[in-house]
């Protein structure tokens, strides 16, 4: 009697919640046979509807006008005279610094918006009366960020002082009658041809422009504005830009990067991966394994750091930078 006690009331509001939306739950009472078919249906319904788009698009493609905007607008804009070609080391070093932080401060992030009772908290040591107490968790999440923002800041010194940003910043109009080019080429599946080493197709400059010089500072002026770096005491300040509007946009930006990294990675894959990797990982244009293996390594490096990023190890290192209790 003593253990039902406490489970009977959930018992009781489950079933109240499901008598009075019955419409929500109906797939409740499915069989595992018809949850097996309606998923064959589905999958069947979305390599159907694929089809026929790609089918569309190559006949469209194929039309007279468009083959004339297709030889017009190949998917890729001229680079200004005297761009650099090829990837120099010291951009796969930022490439790999950022993938190695944007991963943690992603799972750090999604900690702090879904943690309830925090493992441990952290308080700064030149706090005064305890005031700035955050979880041991946004700890981390803002530490990364700093270093992520001066990785950042770096990067985009050294694109601009090499000649390197003219392959990430849009230089002419044409670049956007050619990344609807190069759109509608990956979906004909027909895929503009991969140079990455002399010059991004349209479409991926755009997206690489938009991460850069859009997400990334998005990010961390909303984080900025919710952090406790930020002004409190500046009335009129924070009357024009209220925390609410940055923790609106905070969260979405993040699901605007996860977007980009899942199509980003699953394209560098799907055009040529060992020579794709060898550009970012090994700083040459060739068809061996180098990049492979340096870039799988990478991959170790960041799954150790996952690992050992657990409040054992985080708490000693948060003490160093201030107070750490429960
Ligand atoms: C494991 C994950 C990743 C892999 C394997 C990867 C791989 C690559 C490769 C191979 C290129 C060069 C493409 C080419 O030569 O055609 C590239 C460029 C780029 N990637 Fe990634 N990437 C990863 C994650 C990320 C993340 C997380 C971001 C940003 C949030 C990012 C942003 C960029 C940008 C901005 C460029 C263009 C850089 C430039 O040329 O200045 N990548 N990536
Ligand atoms: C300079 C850069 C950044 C700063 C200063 C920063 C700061 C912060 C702060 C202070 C919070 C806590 C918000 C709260 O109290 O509710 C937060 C939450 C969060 N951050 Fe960041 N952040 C930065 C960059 C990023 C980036 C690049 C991502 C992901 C790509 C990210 C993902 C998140 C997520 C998912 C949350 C939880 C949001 C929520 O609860 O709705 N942050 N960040």
């Amino acid at each position: 009697m003593l253990t039902s006690e406490p489970v009977q009331p959930v018992a009781r509001t489950a079933e109240a919640s499901a008598a009075s939306q019955p419409a929500t739950r109906w797939y409740a009472a499915l069989t595992r046979g018809q949850w097996a078919a309606a998923s064959v249906v589905g999958i069947l319904a979305i390599i159907g509807a694929a089809t026929i788009v790609v089918q569309l698009t190559r006949w469209f493609l194929g039309l007279g006008f468009m083959q004339d905007f297709l030889a017009t607008y190949p998917g890729e804009t001229p680079l200004p005279e005297g761009a650099p070609v090829g990837l120099p080391a010291w951009l796969g070093w930022q490439h790999f610094f950022n993938v190695f932080l944007i991963v943690l401060i992603i799972r750090s992030g999604l900690q702090v918006r879904t943690e309830r009772r925090p493992a441990a908290y952290w308080t700064p040591r030149w706090s005064k009366g305890g005031q700035g107490k955050i979880s041991l968790n946004l700890w981390f999440h803002q530490s990364l960020d700093i270093l992520w923002l001066v990785n950042g800041v770096i990067f985009v010194v050294l694109l601009f002082a090499t000649g390197q940003w003219m392959r990430v910043v849009p230089t002419s109009w044409e670049i956007i009658p050619n990344a609807v080019s190069a759109g509608l080429q990956y979906l004909s599946l027909d895929w503009p041809l991969e140079n990455g080493w002399v010059n991004y197709n349209s479409l991926q400059v755009l997206a690489y422009f938009a991460t850069i010089f859009i997400a990334a500072p998005l990010a961390a002026v909303t984080g900025v504005r919710m952090s406790g770096l930020w002004p409190k005491n500046a009335p009129a300040l924070n009357r024009s830009y209220p925390v609410e509007w940055a923790r609106a946009v905070h969260f979405p930006v993040m699901l605007y990067f996860v977007a980009f990294i899942v199509v980003h990675v699953t394209l560098v894959f799907l055009t040529g991966a060992l020579r794709n990797l060898n550009h970012m990982y090994a700083a040459q244009d060739a068809e061996g394994w180098l990049g492979f293996w340096i870039f799988v390594a990478s991959l170790v490096v960041i799954a150790a750091a996952w690992i050992a990023a657990r409040p054992s190890v985080l708490a000693p290192i948060a003490a160093v930078f201030g107070k750490v209790g429960r």
